[in-house]
């Protein structure tokens, strides 16, 4: 991980050193006074360039012989009063990306008197290195031929800020986030003969090292649960499926609490079984564990900053394979919650876990409200496009406060709709409910309407991550590849709403 280091602001003796300039070519206070020291290089390098000072641009400036500092580097920071906690954590991550193109090896960044923004200049220098840190992470550990001038180069960022003790402290919870965020992305990247459900649920387990009390369920346990659906979509694979529950008791009033709940959808690999998908494209569903991959990374947030709260996060592991054990298009099978279930595609695998792992979490822990991710659904890529998770609810006060942690921390929600009318499409002829609908009109709501009819009145809200958990492209604090959607939302909504004090 990036290392950051905070320190009172005064000119760096050698090496880079970044100050910020604001919308239509403002200097910032010490970018002026560099200006001076630097015989108006600045001015005058900005005043021949295209560089305005919007957010996100950046100029590089050689710095004069003789000047100590190597090089000065101008970031825009846009117009004032937009900048925003999201804009700093933007501009932190500009100013790494632009580092490590460069090959530098560490630099000083100065936050001290951007103007305009809310708070205080410590919790600004927090969210710049924030955004510098989550930018900073790369999965390269299966690049062995790399050219050395490809490798990013960036180790450290000082930043430049008063109040520096004030930011090291603030920003030690956040990097206990970064460090969720960093395992969801390494187990979401992982390929899926590394990551399976015995594997998965070992980086689980591996949080007992961080005080968290890990339960681990195979066929044997589940099978005397009553586990029949998310057994059947495992049934076909030659790995062990698997359930995790992850127990994080920090409230401080003590374990006995009622917990919150998360719950994710860990399809290590889905072929489709049976209903078998498609060759092109199939190698993107080694990301069908996010959701399990997000409520691991946010356990390990959760503990690793002490969050005064109970919360216990459990995860259904399985691999959807087509093979003579795999379970075929009619099935029935019986969940846990006793509802029989026609599986009529194989492929809509996803929801028969979650039914069980949502009966299960209810019905073992009693919380006070759960909330699943899954990637669950093409249909929501269709709707909501990468911008926007779809959320479903039956509990608006929880919904609001997703939306509002969403907002906050730039993991976008939308909120779609639940309705009696899209439930009657999964009445089966043969069982309880069948698991698709007859055509594909509506079908991120009509698989939310599935979960819905295993959460037994309990609060509860579903994530469709389906569009969100893997970006193609570069994305501000969010590099291309496992996004880790969820956690940082997660954590706030935690943050915000539901720790004890
Ligand atoms: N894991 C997929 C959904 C998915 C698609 C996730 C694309 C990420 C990107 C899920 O298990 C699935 O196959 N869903 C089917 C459901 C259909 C058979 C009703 C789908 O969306 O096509
Ligand atoms: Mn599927
Ligand atoms: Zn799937």
């Amino acid at each position: 991980m990036l290392k950051i280091a905070f320190a009172e602001p005064k000119l760096p003796a050698s090496g880079i050193y970044a100050v910020a300039a604001s919308a239509d070519r403002t200097l910032s206070p010490e970018a002026i006074e560099l200006d001076k020291k630097l015989g108006g290089a600045l001015r005058r390098a900005m005043n021949v360039s295209r560089f305005t000072g919007k957010r996100d641009e950046i100029l590089s400036v050689p710095a004069p012989l003789g000047a100590g500092i190597s090089r000065v580097v101008l970031y825009g920071a846009g117009k004032a009063e937009e900048l925003s906690d999201l804009r700093l954590q933007g501009i932190g991550a500009a100013l790494v990306a632009h580092l490590n193109h460069n090959g530098d090896g560490e630099a000083a960044v100065s936050v001290g008197r951007l103007g305009g923004a809310t708070g205080t200049a410590a919790q600004r220098a927090v969210e710049l290195a924030f955004g510098a840190v989550l930018r900073s992470y790369r999965f390269d550990k299966y690049k062995t031929r790399e050219k050395p001038e490809k490798k990013p180069t960036l180790k450290k960022l000082t930043v430049m800020v008063t109040g520096a003790s004030a930011a090291q402290r603030s920003f030690m919870t956040r990097e206990k986030v970064a460090e969720g965020v960093f395992l969801t992305r390494d187990v979401v990247s992982e390929p899926p003969n590394v990551i399976f459900p015995a594997s998965l649920a070992e980086h689980a387990r591996g949080l007992t090292k961080l005080g968290c009390e890990v339960e681990v369920l195979g066929v044997k346990e589940m099978k005397k649960l009553g586990m029949g659906a998310l057994l059947g979509v495992g049934q076909g694979s030659a790995n062990e499926s698997q359930v995790a529950a992850i127990y994080w008791h920090g409230d401080p009033k003590g374990r006995d609490r009622k917990p919150i709940a998360f719950c994710g959808k860990g399809v290590t690999f889905d072929t489709g079984g049976v209903s078998l998908k498609p060759a092109a494209g199939m190698e993107d569903m080694k990301w069908d564990m996010a959701g399990a991959g997000t409520v691991i990374g946010l356990m390990k947030a959760l503990a690793g900053r002490r969050a005064r709260v109970n919360a216990v996060g459990v995860v259904g592991l399985v691999e959807n394979m087509p093979s003579g054990t795999a379970q075929r298009p009619s099935d029935i099978v019986t969940s846990m919650s006793g509802q029989t279930i026609e599986v009529l595609n194989t492929d809509a695998e996803g929801r028969l876990v979650l039914a069980d792992v949502l009966w299960y979490t209810q019905d073992r822990f009693k919380p006070r409200f759960m909330v699943d991710l899954a990637t669950l659904t093409g249909a929501v890529v269709i709707a909501l496009g990468h911008e926007h998770a779809g959320l479903y609810s039956n509990n608006d006060e929880l919904a609001e406060k997703l939306i509002a942690a969403g907002a906050g921390t730039g993991e976008l929600l939308w909120r779609m709709p639940l309705a009696e009318a899209y439930d009657q499409e999964i009445d089966s002829d043969a069982a309880d409910v069948k698991n698709i609908s007859g055509g594909r009109a509506g079908g991120s709501i009509v698989a939310a309407q599935f979960l819905q009819r295993f959460v037994n009145n309990t609060p509860w809200a579903h994530l469709d991550i389906a569009g969100m958990a893997w970006s193609k492209k570069d994305h501000g604090a969010v590099p291309k590849g496992a996004t880790a959607f969820g956690v940082r939302l997660l954590d706030r909504l935690v943050a915000d709403n539901y720790e004890s004090s």
